[in-house]
């Protein structure tokens, strides 16, 4: 279902420590911001057993993964599979980060699979696409993000792929402090709903939930989320503040 959201993507940051304190914090403050948008927050996997059980009580923030693997179990030593992740009430997992993508070759199908993986469990894939500058630069930029979701996205079943949300990053605005305009967010995000529409139908497109990231803040949330097919935000840097991240899903 098409709704606002706010996910914070803490990545490979802070202390077991620190994090529980961004926790309380996030926790402490929810409450001043509006109930209409679905927070979530995704901590380094290590920390979503605990944080699953203080969130118990919280059920205005959601948990979500950063990864996981595609397999139910097995000898895949290191990995997080989406069955371990729906033992601790995960409601989202993040694939294909364009992190991932670059330092662990994830492939087109490989993000297929995790899809797949995570419905089959009923977690929500918020899926990762967009562009280096070089290919902004030369202009084919909309073909290479198109095919990032044909490839992988469009090997699901309507069905499935209406429960997936998209997050388009363009790589040179994550970590930059270089947010693209609310005009490209919005040029981008508008092909990909009417390329779902015309590969899923209307009623599937118009359903997806569709979040920009990179350099998401506080200062620059308003003017993206006022874009019709901007949804919300996929926030990096920006989630490690709470009073920040929280401004942001008050931004609507
Ligand atoms: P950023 O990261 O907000 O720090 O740019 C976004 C992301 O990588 O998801």
């Amino acid at each position: 279902m098409r709704k606002h959201l706010v996910a914070g993507n803490w990545k490979m940051n802070l202390t077991y420590s620190e994090a529980k304190q961004l926790l309380s914090r996030i926790i402490d403050q929810k409450e001043k911001y509006s109930p209409s948008t679905e927070v979530v927050i995704c901590p380094p996997a290590i920390y979503l057993a605990s944080f699953s059980e203080h969130l118990r009580n919280h059920p205005a923030i959601k948990l979500g993964a950063q990864n996981c693997f595609h397999q139910d179990a097995g000898a895949y030593t290191g990995e997080t599979s989406p069955a371990q992740l729906k033992s601790l009430d995960v409601k989202y997992c993040i694939i294909g980060h364009s992190e991932r993508r670059e330092h662990f070759n994830e492939s087109y199908d490989l993000l297929a699979k995790k899809a797949k993986a995570l419905l089959r469990h009923g977690i929500q894939p918020i899926f990762c696409c967009g562009e280096q500058l070089e290919v902004r630069s030369s202009n084919v930029y909309k073909e290479f993000i198109m095919k990032q979701i044909e490839e992988s996205l469009f090997q699901l079943k309507p069905e499935e792929i209406a429960q997936v949300v998209i997050a388009y990053e363009p790589i040179w605005a994550i970590g930059t402090g270089k947010t693209a305009t609310a005009i490209q967010a919005q040029e981008v995000q508008g092909l990909i709903r009417a390329r779902v529409t015309k590969q899923f139908g209307e009623k599937v497109a118009s359903e997806m939930t569709l979040l920009y990231g990179g350099s998401c803040k506080a200062e620059n949330a308003r003017e993206l989320f006022a874009q019709p097919d901007v949804d919300g935000g996929l926030v990096g840097g920006a989630s490690l503040d709470a009073a920040e991240f929280l401004q942001i899903s008050n931004s609507f």
